[in-house]
């Protein structure tokens, strides 16, 4: 497991505040809404981490359903989103045994690393969306346009603080993978900063392979942009 899905997980707020994900939330929930939501839709969530976009998505279903490989990571969503239901399993082999109007898969995915993982992800997607719901699948990287970069963030709350810096590149353009470095600074109180690193190996799939695993899973997809350089996947159940 990672370390900011687990020993760091309480810090996740600082990490990545949620009042940083309301424009992508909206933007997810529109194109939730433009492939059709009935009356009282409902949500799963595979990934679901510390419940960010949940918070926003929450005001447009009636029920939301949240996944997550993390327990701490669960205790952080809970937190933000007492009103939905939480499950701690992974997205290649849940089976909850329900069908939802919407699943949603966000950066979660990226940890899909090998063909066979993004397939699963996909199955899980697929045998809980109603005939004719939706999934929507957000990868923040495509083989076909990667390019490293860099980034940093965090913030301040009242006693504590965290800064990050983030390096993303692709060692091997011949695999299915990339690669990006953290280093956190965490700030605790009056005590000495304290400095972690760790590694995150992050699934990287032509937008072809993603199409067509999709559509052998059973999807009629599509592609959206968003305006993060992303392409979204819109996948409806046949
Ligand atoms: C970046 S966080 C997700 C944050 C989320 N998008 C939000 O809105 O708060 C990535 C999450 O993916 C989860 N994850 C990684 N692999 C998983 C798997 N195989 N099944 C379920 N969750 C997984 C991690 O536990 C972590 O909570």
């Amino acid at each position: 497991m990672h370390k900011m899905y687990d020993d760091l997980a309480a810090w996740w707020s600082l990490l990545s505040p949620v009042e940083g994900y309301a424009d992508e939330a909206a933007f997810f929930g529109q194109v939730l809404a433009e492939a059709g939501l009935p009356a009282s839709p409902s949500l799963l969530e595979l990934g679901s981490g510390g419940g960010n976009n949940a918070f926003y998505l929450k005001e447009l279903f009636e029920t939301v359903v949240l996944a997550d490989l993390s327990p701490q990571m669960l205790a952080v969503s809970r937190a933000l989103n007492p009103t939905c239901e939480h499950v701690e399993d992974d997205m290649r082999t849940v089976r909850l045994h329900r069908t939802f109007d919407a699943v949603f898969i966000h950066d979660a995915i990226d940890y899909m690393t090998t063909l066979t993982d993004l397939r699963q992800a996909m199955e899980t997607a697929f045998v809980h969306c109603k005939p004719g719901g939706v999934a929507l699948f957000v990868p923040d990287h495509l083989r076909d346009t990667f390019e490293p970069s860099t980034d940093h963030g965090g913030s301040e709350g009242d006693s504590r603080a965290l800064r990050y810096l983030e390096w993303t590149h692709d060692p091997d353009p011949n695999d299915t993978t990339y690669t990006t470095d953290y280093v956190y600074m965490l700030r605790d109180g009056e005590q000495p900063l304290h400095i972690e690193h760790e590694q995150h190996i992050c699934g990287l799939f032509p937008r072809a392979d993603w199409l067509r695993l999709l559509a052998e899973t059973g999807f009629a997809a599509s592609i959206v942009p968003d305006n993060y350089d992303r392409e979204l996947f819109v996948a409806r159940r046949l």
